[in-house]
């Protein structure tokens, strides 16, 4: 009984070190708060880690309920060139100087697509945001129509119909200062 509660005694006194020790880190100055370092591994654990159960969670048995057609595919390329090209590029992929500060970078989706995933998943990050990065969410200014005509976009952005694929390449480039690194 004695060494159960000695051994109990010893791993609060060790969770109390350790929740001091996390404390003094952040007030002291060590957890960095500019974004012109990598993240460091527990953030990148928490966000990852949060992400992925979040969308297991939310997109089960979701589908977009609009029907593909090449007019909900152009909107949706008006929709991203008003709202998303600053971030993630337009058809040419170089990145805006904006796209070139981020720590945690945003994809030139030309390039860098997300034609894998399910429209389902995309849908859910433009609605709600993926926090501890730059990625904002839509939900106030966007409606879910919209978003899911964004996500119909995003899931064909390399094989589109021809007369859509015209239409993204109007989408004046963003491209900033060439990068020097
Ligand atoms: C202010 C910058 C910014 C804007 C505007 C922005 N995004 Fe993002 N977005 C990001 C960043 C940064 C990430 C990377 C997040 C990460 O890696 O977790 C991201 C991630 C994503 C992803 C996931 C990419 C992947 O490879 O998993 C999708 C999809 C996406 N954004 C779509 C959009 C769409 C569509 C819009 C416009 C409606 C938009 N974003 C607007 C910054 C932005």
């Amino acid at each position: 009984m004695k060494s159960t509660i000695s051994f109990l005694g010893g791993i609060i006194f060790a969770l109390v070190v350790l929740v001091l020790a996390g404390y003094f880190a952040v007030k002291a100055g060590f957890v960095p708060a500019g974004a012109d370092t990598k993240p460091t591994a527990v953030e990148r654990w928490v966000a990852n880690t949060a992400l992925r159960a979040a969308l297991e969670r939310d997109t089960k048995g979701l589908a977009n309920p609009v029907q593909p057609s090449d007019e909900n595919l152009i909107t949706g390329v008006h929709l991203y060139a008003e709202n998303c090209v600053i971030c993630h590029g337009a058809s040419d992929a170089k990145p805006s100087n904006p796209a070139q500060g981020f720590y945690i970078a945003a994809p030139q989706l030309a390039e860098d697509g997300v034609e894998d995933d399910p429209e389902a998943e995309s849908f859910w990050k433009v609605k709600h945001g993926i926090r501890f990065t730059a990625m904002p969410s839509f939900a106030p200014t966007l409606e879910d129509d919209q978003i899911w005509k964004i996500a119909m976009f995003l899931k064909r952005m390399d094989k589109l119909p021809p007369s859509v694929d015209a239409e993204w390449k109007q989408v004046p480039s963003v491209a900033g200062t060439p990068s020097s690194k």
